[in-house]
């Protein structure tokens, strides 16, 4: 097995930090990346991990020093993997533009711009590098109450599948991965940010929801399998050894089933009108 360096921003919980744990028991090394230092001291004991303060909201050119140091720290990055992130939740007309706007800063522009700062490495290195973006079943299929982070988690979708055509075409060795993980029970749902505004007419959707989301605590997937599930994937071990990695993975059941439902809701949509649409063609 060769020894891959591996970055990932937001590990001072859940994937992230089960993702550092995981891929070094495996002999990895990893640059931890927190926002926040002290959460992570305790990564900084372990052999072959080092921590780096981040915050993917930081302007691009201070995204770009912490990449270029981080480089130095074990001489190169094989994998960076963008799992920060954080949902806002509100009905549409409740969200405010700084609210929405918040969260694209972490979810995607973050996101978008660290990935920008790495690319320019990962061309200059001979063996395959990997950008692994966790983006949500939610990158796929909306619900109510979730339109910022769902729409957030669309927009990576769009920019990473798109990169994926790029680096393709143009032959560079990156191999781009998007994990579209359905519910686990990480400290995401405690984390959610609630909208200021409160409109009394969405009072039945909110209620709906709440109860939704509670039942997650229980039915949520383990952090730990779904980081292992992760690493599985972009080592082509394990669960995942022998396989052909797709662009798109969903990682726990609810995911899967999400996404084949509207796959094959939107597929049958599309074949009943396929001659509508064809009367547009050129004539
Ligand atoms: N758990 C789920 O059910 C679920 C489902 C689908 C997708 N996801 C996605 O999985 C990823 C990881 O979330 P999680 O479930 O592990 O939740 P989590 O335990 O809340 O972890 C989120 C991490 O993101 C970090 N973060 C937030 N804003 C940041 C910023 N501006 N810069 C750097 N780090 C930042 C947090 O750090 P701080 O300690 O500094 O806040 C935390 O370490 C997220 O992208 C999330 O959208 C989760």
């Amino acid at each position: 097995m060769s020894t891959k360096v591996f970055y990932i921003t937001g590990t001072s919980s859940g994937f992230g930090r089960d993702l550092v744990l995981d891929l070094n028991q495996r002999g990895h090394k990893v640059i931890a990346t927190a926002r926040s230092l002290h959460k992570i001291e305790d990564l900084a004991k372990l052999d072959n991990v080092k921590i780096q303060q981040l915050d993917v909201t930081d302007k691009p050119a201070i995204l770009q020093q912490k990449i270029d140091e981080a480089i130095t720290f074990f001489g190169k990055i094989d994998a960076l993997v963008n799992n920060a992130g954080y949902s806002q939740t509100g009905c549409f007309e409740e969200l405010t533009d700084a609210e929405i706007r918040k969260v694209y800063d972490t979810n995607v522009f973050g996101t978008v711009n660290l990935t920008k700062a790495i690319l320019p490495h990962f061309r200059s290195t001979e063996t395959e590098s990997t950008i692994c973006t966790i983006t949500s079943l939610g990158g796929t299929v909306s619900f109510p109450v979730c339109s910022a982070y769902t729409s957030s988690k669309f927009a990576l979708e769009g920019f990473f599948e798109a990169l994926d055509g790029e680096l393709k075409m143009s032959q560079q060795p990156v191999k781009v991965l998007i994990v579209a993980p359905g519910a686990f029970r990480t400290e995401f749902m405690g984390n959610i940010q609630k909208s200021k505004e409160d409109i009394d007419a969405y009072k039945p959707v909110k209620d709906y929801i709440d109860t939704s989301f509670k039942q997650f605590s229980v039915t949520g997937g383990v952090p730990k399998i779904g980081a292992k599930l992760m690493a599985d994937a972009m080592l082509k071990e394990g669960s995942a050894e022998g396989k052909e990695i797709p662009l798109r993975l969903p990682i726990g059941s609810d995911a899967a089933k999400y996404m084949l439902d509207k796959f094959k809701r939107e597929s049958e949509v599309c074949e009943a009108w396929k001659p509508y649409a064809a009367e547009a063609d050129a004539q």
